[in-house]
């Protein structure tokens, strides 16, 4: 039977083998005794081993892209792909000291007003034209070699009681002499225009599933149906045969909403009215999908495969809020404050660079406009609630941010 070694026959057997070591060695006592030499004091014990390093720095920052070491330009990045926007304002323009102002110089390819080019700054009274604020920002724009959309010609919200008084003859008057003047002003300035904004129904979100495709605006009610959607293209065709003209929208993700939006466009086909492209919002939120989106704008290049398509007004809003507080501005969620949860930011870099992945592998959408340069800039930390939102790819620091590494450094982890 084979002999079991205990733990302490191994402990023996290196024993044995230490002391077999050390007479290798010649330590250990031999059969010749050296003389008998004056005691010699134990060396002082050795000093206490150093204190253990400190920790390793935290890793670095996202790392860094290009051979500059320095983070890459988003037009660089997506220059074989589409030209990559950002909404901007006068007052940023305006101001040399601006961080929005310098990022979007610095990063961006095409610029579109973010609220200039309403018709209520544009005309606030009949025959009333304030082209000021908007010149500035599109001359900006332009001195930089940054393209401009023009947005929009047409949107409910913002359109002056004036415009819709009297009869559905004068309120055409009234559109085509606006329409032709704003973009007859404009032409050799602004080759894209948003021509009608957000006429497709909304009661998808109410609730009410049935009806569609066109929203009930006070132009709807007006007119007594949607032919103005086709005055307006129509205006603005004649105005500038060489521009690009887009029915632009929001939601298009649910496909409820795109059916109706799709409806809408073939049924301007279906008339002759005049329309180039489809814009389409992407004002996504957390639990938005890439997939809803990617697939919303397949659908309408499928169904309309000679039509541009433009992401028009793209951010990730940080809360998801319950439908009520849209509506009422009841129940929306607390205020996540300045700084967000991390998982937060990792979500939305995470669909944005999904959304981009998608994006850049079709060669039909043309352009891609964020809407708002930093966080601070940003709409959504008014509406539909005052809080501090996060939704766009730069810090109130003008930091990049996860989602920017996301969208423009593959091996970025997110
Ligand atoms: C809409 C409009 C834009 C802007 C944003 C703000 O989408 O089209 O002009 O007002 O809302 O979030």
């Amino acid at each position: 039977m084979m002999a079991e070694f205990t733990a302490r026959d191994r402990l023996k057997l290196l024993a044995g083998a230490g002391a077999s070591i050390l007479s290798a060695c010649g330590g250990g006592g031999g059969a010749t005794s050296l003389p008998a030499v004056a005691q010699v004091p134990p060396p002082p014990p050795p000093p206490p081993p150093p204190p253990p390093p400190p920790p390793p720095p935290p890793p670095p920052p996202p790392p860094p892209v290009g051979s500059t070491g320095q983070p890459p330009m988003l037009s660089e990045v997506f220059e074989n792909n589409f030209t990559i926007g950002v909404a901007l304002s006068s007052p940023q323009s305006d101001d040399l000291n601006s961080q929005s102002r310098r990022i979007a110089l610095e990063h961006f390819n095409s610029v579109t007003p973010e609220f200039e080019m309403q018709m209520r700054f544009m005309s606030p009274a009949e025959g009333v034209f304030n082209f000021d604020r908007a010149d500035r920002v599109i001359d900006f724009a332009l001195e930089n070699g940054k393209p401009v959309r023009g947005h929009s010609l047409l949107w409910h919200e913002e359109t002056p009681d004036y415009f819709l008084v009297g009869t559905r003859d004068e309120i055409r008057q009234r559109l085509d002499t606006y329409i032709g003047t704003v973009v007859e002003h404009f032409r050799d300035r602004i080759s894209v225009w948003d021509v009608v904004n957000e006429a497709t129904s909304t009661d998808i979100f109410s609730g009410d599933n049935g009806i569609g495709p066109d929203r009930m605006t006070i132009w709807y009610d007006a007119v007594g149906n949607a032919d103005y959607v086709d005055w307006a293209f129509i205006a603005a065709r004649a105005a500038d045969p060489n521009a690009q003209l887009f029915l632009n929208d929001f939601e298009t993700e649910n496909p409820i909403k795109l059916g109706w939006f799709m409806d809408i466009i073939r049924r301007l086909r279906d008339r002759g009215v005049p329309i180039d492209g489809a814009g389409h919002q992407a004002h996504l939120r957390l639990e938005t999908t890439a997939a809803s989106v990617l697939d919303s704008i397949d659908a309408v290049n499928n169904a309309f495969p000679d039509l541009i398509t433009h992401i028009t007004e793209m951010d990730i809003n940080m809360y998801t809020d319950p439908g009520s507080c849209f509506e009422t501005g009841t129940n929306c969620l607390p205020d996540l404050g300045p700084n967000p949860p991390e998982n937060l930011l990792q979500q939305q870099a995470q669909l944005y660079r999904d959304v981009f992945a998608g994006l850049v592998q079709r060669p039909f959408v043309e352009s891609v406009t964020l809407w708002g340069v930093t966080d601070g800039d940003s709409a959504a930390n008014n509406n539909p609630a005052v809080r501090f939102n996060h939704p766009l790819l730069f810090d109130r620091n003008g930091d990049p941010k996860s989602s920017f590494f996301a969208i423009t450094d593959p091996n970025f982890v997110i």
